[in-house]
């Protein structure tokens, strides 16, 4: 897929994440095969006003790129000024702007899902950010009620000048209810010239093979299916490419991932005990037999204990396979 001049090297997309694409995920994605990543939403309005804690979610290495920043925001002066701050500082390779988000403290504020009541706002975003950036400007949006209205909202992104447009099947007031409407993406790919990202509801390679098969997109985004579990980018890419399922990590393996996101925590700067905390019952997802475990992490007082607690489970695990 080429998104504007950007050439990636398959389909497959990190989706941005607030609370979980920092830069150590970003790093464990891009190793199994993610082509673009995406760093967490980050305010326009913050990154204005050079608030430290806003710039740091867009904090990257070379190892990881291709990366999208993505922004959110309503104001296009404000989206066009701070996007040449990033562009400046971090130089990603592409600016995506957030239309989708559904979370009540955005849309109060007219960001996020929110502007798709406002197809002219988007078009003005749009074209503004693209004639100023010399890099790719990509949208994100949620899809609405009417079908005819998502496609207009869809073809004016493209009109505005955005070199691709992601879209997730789900309306704003649908949250994650449901399940994301493939029709309408579709619908979306079949009308438009640019790269259509198709997002949704994609957590094995059978459904990957399926939603680029059915809506014919460019490329996939996945969100929820890659946390704790970075591996199945490599899984999916595999199976389009091949035709076959891999086999599933092992937990053995799932605790290595996790003491080497740790580890890339601690060389970029970033390990902090909230997120180690969260990101240790992550990587224990759908383990059976392990609730004494869970209970020590979240008793633990800082990240060592974690990390002691983690790592005697490894000791355990690795006992008993060998
Ligand atoms: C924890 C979490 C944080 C998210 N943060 C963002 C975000 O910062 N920007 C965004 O556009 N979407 C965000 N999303 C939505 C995802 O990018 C994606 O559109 C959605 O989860 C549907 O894809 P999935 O079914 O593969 O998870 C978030 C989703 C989750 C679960």
């Amino acid at each position: 897929m080429n998104i504007g001049k950007l050439k990636l090297n398959g389909p497959l997309v990190l989706a941005p994440m607030s609370g979980v694409t920092n830069l150590p995920f970003r790093l464990l994605c891009k190793k199994y095969g993610a082509s673009l990543v995406h760093s967490e939403m980050t305010c326009s309005e913050a990154i204005v006003r050079q608030n430290q804690k806003s710039m740091a979610m867009a904090f990257s290495c070379v190892e990881e790129r291709p990366l999208g920043i993505q922004l959110l925001g309503s104001n296009p002066d404000t989206l066009v000024h701070s996007a040449l701050m990033l562009q400046e500082i971090y130089s990603p390779e592409l600016i995506d702007v957030n239309l989708g988000c559904p979370a009540q403290a955005v849309i109060k504020n007219g960001f996020g899902s929110a502007l798709l009541k406002k197809p002219e706002l988007i078009r003005d975003i749009i074209k503004q950010l693209s004639d100023a950036l010399d890099i790719p400007v990509t949208a994100k949006i949620r899809v609405l009620n009417s079908r005819d209205e998502t496609l207009r909202i869809a073809q004016g992104i493209e009109k505005a000048g955005a070199a691709a447009i992601t879209v997730h099947g789900r309306t704003q007031k649908q949250g994650y209810s449901g399940k994301s409407d493939l029709e309408i993406i579709k619908n979306i790919k079949s009308i438009l010239a640019i790269p259509v990202i198709a997002n949704g509801d994609i957590f094995d390679e059978k459904q990957a093979k399926h939603v680029l098969e059915y809506t014919q997109c460019d490329g996939l985004m996945l969100g929820r299916g890659a946390i704790g579990n970075p591996y199945i980018f490599r899984r999916i890419s595999h199976y389009l490419d091949n035709g076959e399922l891999l086999p599933r990590m092992t937990f053995g393996e799932r605790l290595e991932e996790f003491f080497e996101y740790a580890a890339l925590c601690r060389k970029y700067d970033l390990l902090t005990y909230n997120d180690l905390k969260l990101k240790a019952q992550w990587f224990l997802k759908n383990r059976k037999n392990i609730k004494s475990v869970r209970e020590k992490i979240n008793d633990a007082k800082d990240i060592d204990s974690i990390l002691g607690i983690m790592g005697e489970l490894r000791a355990d695990t690795c006992i008993k396979s060998g």
